[in-house]
């Protein structure tokens, strides 16, 4: 069993031509209600992919967790809602032409996701096979569950949005799977290029132990741990429409893949075919894929596109580099 533990948003998104400027005032051409929260979409990636899901979240006590709370009881989630006092929590989206994002959080009830509700239902997390958290609820609940767990089940945990008080404890996750503005945050600097900040995540990643998985949107993925490393590559030819919540869809795919036994490369390269789906149609938790349609874009695959390289390997390093420099 997967426990997901996280947040659950109301998403309001708005389509627009381009992602707002300072001081403009802009017209958006659609807007669309959605339940979100990166809690709430890994949950439900995970379900949509058959795994069995318990899901903690936080709902507020007005209309919108009503909403929610009726959304996430059409999957098939067991799902346990903390209901404090406050509003739900939201998330305003512009997503431009280009299926590009641009997101402002207001956490409301996720705030109040404390380590007594952590306490009140231990009896679901002392029997998880693998824990699920993201950054959207706060931080020392976070740390409390990885303190108390983090030996009892591999704990994968996604830094978004990424704050540097997450460096004080963030180790001892099993999985770190940050995207490159979160990475930008957690290393304390900005990159000049993708080669760049792909060494400095192997560094990263010699430093705190945790096996890091860097993810790069439409230019893949790379993998280090203590004893390998890797960089598998985007799936090339998708029609991208909405890139939001693909960061969710590779975490909920990655847990899944990790649950049932694959090895850390083939379930790297689920989660990326995964997130690959999620970005060719609008919404988030609508949008994450099921296993019939990540086997149906695998078989569609040219055997010439390759998946990946081991980036210990000299020639494979190569391969690596030259990708690098044709994007
Ligand atoms: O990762 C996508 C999610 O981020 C959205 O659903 C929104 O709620 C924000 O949390």
């Amino acid at each position: 069993m997967i426990v997901v533990v996280g947040s659950t948003n109301f998403d309001i998104v708005l389509k627009v031509h381009h992602l707002t400027r300072e001081g403009e005032t802009s017209s958006a051409s659609l807007l669309q209600q959605y339940l979100g929260g990166k809690g709430a979409n890994q949950a439900i990636g995970v379900a949509k992919l058959n795994s069995k899901c318990c899901f903690l979240t936080s709902l507020g006590n007005d209309w919108a967790g009503g909403f929610l709370s009726n959304k996430l009881s059409e999957f098939d989630i067991s799902l346990f809602a903390n209901r404090p006092d406050d509003f739900s929590g939201q998330a305003f989206i512009e997503v431009d032409d280009l299926g590009v994002n641009r997101i402002i959080i207001y956490p409301g009830a996720n705030g109040s996701l404390n380590k007594d509700f952590i306490d009140q239902n231990s009896h679901i997390l002392s029997k998880a096979d693998l824990i699920l958290l993201q950054g959207e609820i706060p931080w020392s609940t976070n740390l409390y569950i990885l303190e108390k767990y983090g030996n009892k089940c591999p704990i994968i945990f996604d830094p978004a949005p990424a704050v540097p008080i997450m460096l004080e404890g963030i180790e001892k996750a099993t999985y770190l799977t940050p995207n490159e503005s979160e990475f930008s945050i957690l290393s304390g600097r900005q990159y000049k290029s993708l080669e760049e900040m792909i060494e400095a995540a192997r560094l990263f990643q010699r430093s705190i132990g945790s096996n890091l998985i860097l993810k790069l949107g439409e230019n893949g993925c790379a993998y280090f741990s203590d004893t390998e490393s890797f960089f598998v590559f985007p799936i090339e030819g998708l029609e991208v429409v909405d890139t939001t919540g693909a960061g969710d869809s590779f975490n909920s795919a990655l847990a899944v893949a990790l649950e049932s036994g694959e090895n850390i490369r083939d379930a790297v390269k689920f989660a990326v075919l995964a997130s690959g789906i999620s970005t060719m149609s609008e919404g988030t938790s609508s949008a994450m894929p099921t296993g019939l349609e990540v086997r149906k874009l695998k078989s569609k695959l040219s055997e010439n596109q390759p998946e990946l390289v081991d980036l210990d390997d000299t020639e494979s390093y190569l391969q690596y580099v030259q990708y690098l420099h044709k994007k």
